[in-house]
């Protein structure tokens, strides 16, 4: 029996949770800040629930094989707490956030061998604690070691494509270009559809330009058009569509702001890259909603 624990069961946890649960070989718990009786997705399949062990208290935890974290980035230490409790001498930890920075967090705590850091792409909501809506199958990639194999392993009975790459710094830095865009509907309050306002769409190209000029210096491989192709992508969006940072101030709650556009700025500066737009977003966001 391999043992799992999945920190932070929200919308890409709580799914991945209910999908791994399905597996009667892989007994998973999850850790909750807000406690629920089970896990009801509704999969692009179909329902399927499942009824893990659901901890509150890291005083309940015990070492496990695999620690899953998917915690929004703004929570991370906080979850960080559960770990002295779950993180034995050949755990593993999976983490499952937006960003460029997966391990930086937890290099105190594990060596890098003994974690995966993950790109997800599973579009998710959460209604209620423990219900949520996945909307597509999506995808999760993680890089081809040793480790990221064991855990693309766990998913093999999910429909979630979960797959190895061989590139998985140009993978995270292909979806932070993606997400820095999104920054400009959480500025202006308004949903993906704003992106067809060609004025709109040139500010969102200027930050994907700033992100794919960073993340080359970095070592990512980015091609030229990714800026034209991130607002293709918006504009075939539904156009009401709300990402996770807009929603997040529109609820009141902290941002991704650094782990999605801070970041820009920050990795720009540490190679003598400006990055104008990306700053000035991040100030006026911070100036809105502060
Ligand atoms: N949702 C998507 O479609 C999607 C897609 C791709 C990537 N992502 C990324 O995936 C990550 C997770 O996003 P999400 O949308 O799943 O977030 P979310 O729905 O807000 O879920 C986060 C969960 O973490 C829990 N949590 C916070 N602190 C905790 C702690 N100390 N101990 C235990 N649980 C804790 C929250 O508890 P409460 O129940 O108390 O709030 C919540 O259940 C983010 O980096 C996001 O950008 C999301």
């Amino acid at each position: 029996m391999t043992t799992i624990a999945l920190i932070g069961p929200g919308a890409v946890g709580g799914t991945v949770a209910a999908w791994l649960a399905q597996n009667p070989d892989l007994s998973v718990t999850v850790c909750a800040r807000t406690p629920f009786e089970r896990l009801v997705i509704e999969t692009p399949g179909g329902p399927i629930t499942a009824s893990p062990l659901v901890l509150t208290d890291p005083a309940q935890a015990a070492p496990v094989d695999w620690v899953l974290i998917a915690t929004k980035t703004y929570d991370t230490a906080s979850a960080k707490t559960w770990l002295d409790a779950l993180v034995g001498p050949r755990t593993r930890l999976a983490v499952l956030r937006n960003g460029v920075e997966h391990l930086e967090p937890f290099l105190d705590r594990l060596p890098a061998e003994r974690m995966v850091p993950a790109v997800v792409d599973i579009p998710a909501e959460r209604g209620a604690p423990g219900r949520i809506l996945q909307r597509r199958d999506g995808w999760i990639r993680v890089p081809d070691d040793a480790a990221g194999r064991d855990f693309v392993a766990l998913f093999a009975h999910t429909p979630i494509a979960v797959s190895t790459t061989p590139d998985f710094m140009s993978e995270a830095w292909k979806k932070l270009a993606l997400n820095c865009a999104g920054a400009v509907n959480a500025l202006v309050l308004k949903p993906s559809g704003v992106a067809h306002d060609e004025a709109v769409a040139e500010v969102m190209r200027t930050l994907v330009r700033e992100c794919v000029t960073v993340g080359r210096a970095e070592g990512a491989d980015l091609s030229d058009d990714l800026a034209d192709a991130v607002i293709a992508g918006y504009r075939s969006a539904a156009p009401d569509g709300i990402n996770s940072l807009h929603a997040d101030r529109l609820a009141g709650r902290p941002m991704e702001l650094d782990a999605r556009n801070g970041v820009i700025v920050r990795r720009g500066a540490a190679h003598g890259i400006a990055t104008p737009a990306n700053t000035m977003v991040v100030a006026l966001i911070n100036a809105a909603a502060g």
